[in-house]
């Protein structure tokens, strides 16, 4: 989480900080800060809220100078208020440092540095870290530039946890140090001026020569160069790497938001997922980037999914996908559980850690666990210069482009379509015969129309969300590969419109959930018509005795349905094991009119980030 930003060069400052701040602000959005070194000293400036607040600050009181340090946070100590806010100063108020990451013994380090006479103003764990380096700066004996380098170096030796940091210092106002240890950092090269940033996205419209800080590493950035040191020496063999300009993506054309314009872009996207990696003379799918051939990928026995969110219910309707097509069996795993837990790991597990930022450090550490333990762990990102992306040991992108609404979507399916993909290729490799694969084959090339189909019905959806958006509490349920689209439709309902919503299997109903039932609390059922269709009428003839309302996600052509539930989503019918990439449409849309007609912030919902990168 947070964005950091720092400059040094000819420009001015300000105007560039405010610029590519503003391209990290999907990492956190509740406050903002910039220091800048003025000539005579540090200069700050920092506003609680977007980084909008920030910039009309600053354009009230402009801060001039040519090296500044900036970042916008998503709070984890203490709470968004102007004073939290990033850069923090050291006692002498001539260092100023900005931070991605948790100290996690902050207060251990804070009593000490209290004993020893400091006051902090802030509740952060940043400040501490702040005036720990500006105590290692007045006690180093190092000279020039090297003194600031090495109080970075002594000082975050004495901290546990993550971090990325920027710090810059009056006393040398050429200099901005930089610090990795588990938060990215980039070193973006420019023409007498380099720039040093969470992501390569701050970096876009600057330059496309980046250099990714690795681990543990500690960088000085000047004008005119930069040197990378790590514990075990300076780096020499650095690669300067040309990313792809990814500038262009990030307008929301004709939409009001851009989770709308994502939704909308499915279309297209699953047809990127898809692209090039069909084979319709093997009836099966080509997915090079897995770096493993033929042989090797028979001998797996299981497979494991890691991710969170959004990206584990994808990872959900894969399981589904490849145990029913390759008759693997597949576990699931919350990232963040297990990268901690003792879960046991069986020989010739192929593990995937999936997701869209290719940034979020639960996923990060569950797939550096499972590389630990010996096993291949094949990335599924979209960000392709992300450091799961670099982490792992090759992998799928899912070429959706930039997602900026907060809440995913798109990527949610052009994670499935890449599941779907695997299933299939697996699948091929041992009992799938040649028709079955046609037939996937077949009915991937008529999804992009279908999808066009099922948001043809937008608008009818939008008179079913002004009808229940008054509601406090919903439930979705769905069956089989249903029942992770209807964890992922409460997940969408919860973040963005803030009514609560909880997804389970249809048949849980009755073993308590049925307690929350009455007038007040809708179901979306998920009963599109497959082998569990009665099942799921059934489900929805309970929910009807005891006065609830249903709104059913019911193909277009099911006369029954309609007649039984109180609204319907409607989609459009497709292969049975490619309707989930479907039924998930409706469920996005109604969220996302709910949150359209309850005013919220449909983008940037409250309490959270687009890349989720502390623990
Ligand atoms: C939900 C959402 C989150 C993310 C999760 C993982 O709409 O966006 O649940 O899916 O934080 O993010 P990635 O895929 O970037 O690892």
């Amino acid at each position: 989480m947070c964005g950091i930003v720092a400059y040094v060069g000819p420009r001015d400052a300000q105007p560039i900080l405010l610029d590519a701040l503003s391209r990290l602000e999907y990492r956190g959005y509740d406050s903002a800060g910039l220091a800048i070194l003025n000539g005579k000293g540090v200069e700050v400036r920092k506003k609680s809220g977007r980084i909008q607040e920030l910039a009309s600050a600053c354009q009230k009181k402009p801060v001039q100078g040519r090296i500044g340090i900036s970042h916008t946070r998503w709070a984890t100590h203490g709470g968004a208020t102007d004073i939290n806010a990033h850069p923090h100063l050291d006692a002498t108020g001539r260092l100023a440092l900005v931070h991605n990451g948790v100290v996690e013994n902050y207060l251990e380090l804070k009593a000490k540095l209290a004993k020893a006479g400091h006051k902090f103003i802030s509740e952060t764990d940043t400040e501490i870290l702040a005036h720990l380096v500006g105590d290692a700066f007045a006690s180093s004996k190092a000279q020039g530039e090297e003194r600031l380098v090495e109080a970075v170096r002594n000082a975050i030796k004495q901290v546990q946890g993550t971090l990325g940091i920027a710090v810059i210092h009056s006393d040398l106002p050429g200099l901005v140090v930089g610090a990795r240890r588990g938060s990215p950092l980039v070193i973006g090269i420019g023409d007498g001026e380099n720039f040093l940033a969470s992501d390569t996205q701050a970096l876009a419209p600057y330059t496309n020569r980046v250099v990714i800080l690795q681990d543990q590493e500690v960088v000085a950035l000047k004008a005119e160069r930069y040197d990378i040191a790590s514990p075990l020496g300076v780096r020499s063999d650095i690669k300067v790497e040309e990313i792809e300009n990814g500038v262009t993506a990030s307008d929301k054309g004709s939409y009001p938001h851009y989770m709308l314009k994502e939704i909308f872009e499915q279309v297209s996207s699953i047809q990127n997922a898809f692209r090039g990696r069909l084979d319709h003379d093997g009836a099966t799918a080509k997915l090079g980037g897995l770096n493993l051939p033929s042989e090797e990928l028979r001998r797996i026995e299981r497979i494991a999914i890691l991710g969170c969110g959004t990206a584990l219910h994808a990872g959900m309707v894969g399981k589904y996908l490849i145990e029913t097509l390759a008759k693997i069996p597949v576990e699931t795993h919350h990232s963040s559980e297990f990268r901690y837990g003792d879960s046991p790991t069986s020989p010739h597990t192929l593990f995937f850690a999936v997701s869209q930022s290719g940034e979020t450090a639960d996923t990060l550490g569950a797939l550096r666990e499972a590389q630990r333990r010996g096993f291949p762990c094949l990335g599924v990102c979209n960000n392709v210069a992300s450091t799961i992306a670099r982490q792992s040991n090759g992998g799928v992108y899912m070429h959706s482009g930039p997602e900026i609404g907060v809440a995913a979507t798109k990527s949610f399916t052009s994670q499935v379509a890449i599941f779907t993909l695997l299933g299939l290729l697996l699948g091929r490799l041992h009992t799938l015969s040649a028709s079955a694969g046609h037939e996937i084959l077949q009915s991937i090339e008529s999804l992009p129309e279908k999808i066009g189909q099922a948001l043809s019905h937008s608008d009818e959806i939008k008179k079913v969300a002004q009808k229940y958006a008054k509601t406090k509490s919903m439930l979705f349920l769905g069956r089989l590969a249903n029942f992770p689209i209807a964890m992922e439709g409460a997940l969408k309902m919860k973040e963005i419109t803030y009514i609560h919503a909880e997804g389970y299997p249809s048949a849980e109903l009755k073993h308590g959930v049925i307690a929350l039932i009455d007038k007040e609390t809708p179901t979306v059922l998920i009963a599109t018509q497959d082998g569990v269709y009665d099942k799921n009428l059934g489900s929805l003839q309970e929910i009807k005795a005891r006065s609830g309302r249903v709104i059913a996600v019911a193909h277009e052509s099911d006369a029954k349905i309609k007649g039984l539930a109180d609204d319907i989503l409607p989609v459009p019918e497709t292969h049975p094991l490619l309707q989930p990439l479907l039924n998930v449409i409706p469920l996005q849309l109604i969220s996302y009119h709910v949150a359209v007609v309850l005013g919220r912030d449909v983008d940037k919902p409250r309490n959270l980030a687009k890349s989720v990168t502390v623990e």
